[in-house]
């Protein structure tokens, strides 16, 4: 496969996201036999990896996306944004919260809460990737794809400044793009 430019190098490829999926799918199908699953997306980075997922799943689910956001270019703000709310009631619910990156877990620790206080029955996260250098407080997701070293990626869903999105592997962006 020919890497874009701006790709300094890849880091997962797109057959091991393949490989990630069927992995995750098959573990999840066996935990929520039985249960109410509602596999929520968190907009817009999980979508590609959300749509690869749920086709591996096999018990019966339902699915539903919120946004938030948190970073501005490639840097946290540290502040989370809520954007759009569910459309199904989570009340009762066993609810997979499904991301693209846990970094410093501001995002999912923020969602976690807002979940539970809405009485969802249980709340576990899975993520495609999981940066822990950045971790802040105590937040770990219950199935993770793969564990990545301290860099800015892109691709499959992730995004620097809404592009690169489109990439069917996750790439370390190029550090000459941000200094552009
Ligand atoms: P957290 O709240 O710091 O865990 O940030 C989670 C969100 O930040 C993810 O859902 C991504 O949208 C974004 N993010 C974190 N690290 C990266 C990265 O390396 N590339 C692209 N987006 C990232
Ligand atoms: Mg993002």
């Amino acid at each position: 496969m020919t890497m874009h430019k701006d790709v300094e190098r890849i880091l997962v490829t797109e057959e091991e996201a393949r490989e990630i999926c069927k992995r995750l799918g098959e573990q999840i199908s066996k935990d929520y036999q039985g249960k109410k699953l509602l596999l929520v997306s968190v907009l817009k980075g999980a979508v590609v990896f959300m749509a690869d997922l749920l086709r591996n799943i096999t018990c019966e689910c339902e699915i539903d996306f919120m946004a938030v956001s948190s970073y501005s270019g490639a840097k946290t703000t540290g502040v989370v944004k809520f954007k759009k709310d569910l459309d199904i009631n989570p009340d009762g619910r066993d609810i997979l919260l499904v991301e693209d990156i846990l970094d410093s877990g501001i995002t999912l620790n923020y969602l976690k809460n807002v979940l539970l206080d809405r009485n969802a029955a249980s709340i576990r996260i899975c993520a495609f990737l999981d940066k822990p250098a950045n971790r802040r407080g105590d937040i770990q997701a219950d199935y993770v794809g793969k564990v990545i070293p301290d860099e800015f990626v892109i691709g499959y869903g992730l995004d620097y400044d809404e592009k690169y999105r489109n990439l069917p592997y996750v790439g370390i962006l190029s550090p000459k793009v941000y200094a552009e």
